[in-house]
């Protein structure tokens, strides 16, 4: 690839993760739970404000570790988006549960909280969110409807770290919520994920079903004399390795996270002007919600998204489109229920383009890439 190609995404070292991984020779201590393990969850713990944060090995496991978590068994009823990651979903169809997919809100991409109530059935268990972009659903009707119908909520909060909704950190408004740590998110660690407890219920079996459902746990902490099975469980863990890496990029996150922002309101500013000729739609941040940087999108009009894209792979730009509806997709089909028009989701998968988002980005680089997208409209 030459050199002056801008990736759509570029995964990146930013410090002492190297150094970090180079201790554990000393601390002799390679697999789950150890010295970084619980650094990085002291550090989530602190920022999230929630009651535990257990690191996982992707934010899929943390999802699938919910679904334990709440029973789900089969015909269980989850109400969801369809604009979302195949594991929004998975997670609770792997239990033998029905995801209930609903429309979301064109604005911010998230679920649509006037097409909940109608989707709420006797089997319906929990409503699961997504914080699409970084950018927090409108949870106050949300939290309502769940307490009216005695439902959990789930946060996926993959994209969302440092984010918040009226001052409240993402992931500590559900009763559970779940993060990704892979290469694509603000803060990395090549794969990995966090599940986060906010209802304190949930603790002690999650961390048994986070080690392959065995109350090892207990034993490590000298409060059994043997561990055993217990419970439903996997080898959901992150290795000590990857939380090595994890911790110096938290440490560094509200770093990354202005980087980000700047990257994100460079874009706005240079874009304004084909938003105004209704030749493009910029995202819209409402005011309940701070963001984090995690994405730049536009919503590219009149059907010309998949041309912008061959265009501006042309030019050495890369950019990309993103989810596939569920509800349209072959398994969704099979194992899923749709209760909404799904206007929305389908105008948002198809016209939707993300702009390169990275740390490597600099002036330059984005204003090449608004230029040529000023180039292809002709402006
Ligand atoms: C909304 C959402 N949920 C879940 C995931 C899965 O994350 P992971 O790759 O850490 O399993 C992703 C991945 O991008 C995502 O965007």
């Amino acid at each position: 690839m030459s050199s002056d190609y801008i990736f759509f995404n570029s995964p990146s070292f930013i410090g002492d993760e190297i150094k970090n991984i180079k201790k554990l020779s000393k601390l002799k201590h390679f697999s789950i739970n150890g010295y970084f393990t619980k650094k990085c969850s002291d550090w989530l713990i602190k920022n999230i404000k929630c009651k535990e944060a257990l690191l996982v090995h992707s934010c899929t496991a943390a999802l699938e570790m919910c679904a334990i978590l709440l029973n789900i068994k089969k015909e269980d009823e989850v109400i969801i988006p369809s604009y979302t990651f195949v594991s929004t979903a998975n997670a609770f169809a792997m239990r033998g549960g029905r995801p209930v997919f609903v429309d979301i809100d064109p604005v911010t991409c998230n679920i649509d909280p006037s097409n909940i109530e109608q989707a709420i059935t006797k089997k319906t268990k929990a409503i699961v969110v997504v914080h699409y972009a970084g950018v927090s659903c409108n949870m106050d009707p949300i939290v309502a409807i769940a307490k009216k119908y005695k439902l959990y909520i789930i946060e996926d909060a993959a994209q969302a770290i440092l984010s918040s909704y009226k001052g409240r950190p993402l992931g500590s408004i559900g009763d559970l919520a779940t993060i990704s740590f892979h290469e694509t998110k603000n803060v990395h660690c090549g794969e990995g994920g966090a599940l986060i407890i906010n209802n304190p219920k949930f603790i002690k079996r999650a961390k048994i079903i986070r080690d392959k459902g065995t109350n090892r746990d207990l034993f490590n902490q000298n409060m059994v004399k043997k561990y055993t099975w217990v419970d439903y469980g996997s080898s959901y863990g992150l290795s000590e390795i990857n939380a090595a890496f994890l911790y110096e990029q938290l440490k560094q996150a509200k770093k990354i996270t202005r980087k980000r922002l700047a990257i994100f309101k460079l874009y706005h500013k240079l874009l304004e002007n084909l938003e105004i000729k209704k030749l493009i739609k910029r995202p819209t941040i409402p005011t309940y919600a701070k963001a984090n940087g995690h994405m730049y999108y536009i919503l590219v009009k009149n059907n010309k998204r998949d041309k912008l894209i061959k265009y501006l792979q042309q030019k050495k730009i890369q950019t990309v489109f993103h989810y596939i509806p569920l509800h349209s997709s072959p398994f969704g089909k099979l194992k899923a229920t749709t209760k909404s028009t799904m206007r929305n989701t389908n105008m948002i998968s198809n016209n939707l383009l993300r702009l390169p988002m990275h740390l490597k980005l600099n002036k330059k680089s984005i204003i090449r890439c608004t230029n040529e997208l000023l180039n292809f409209f002709g402006n």
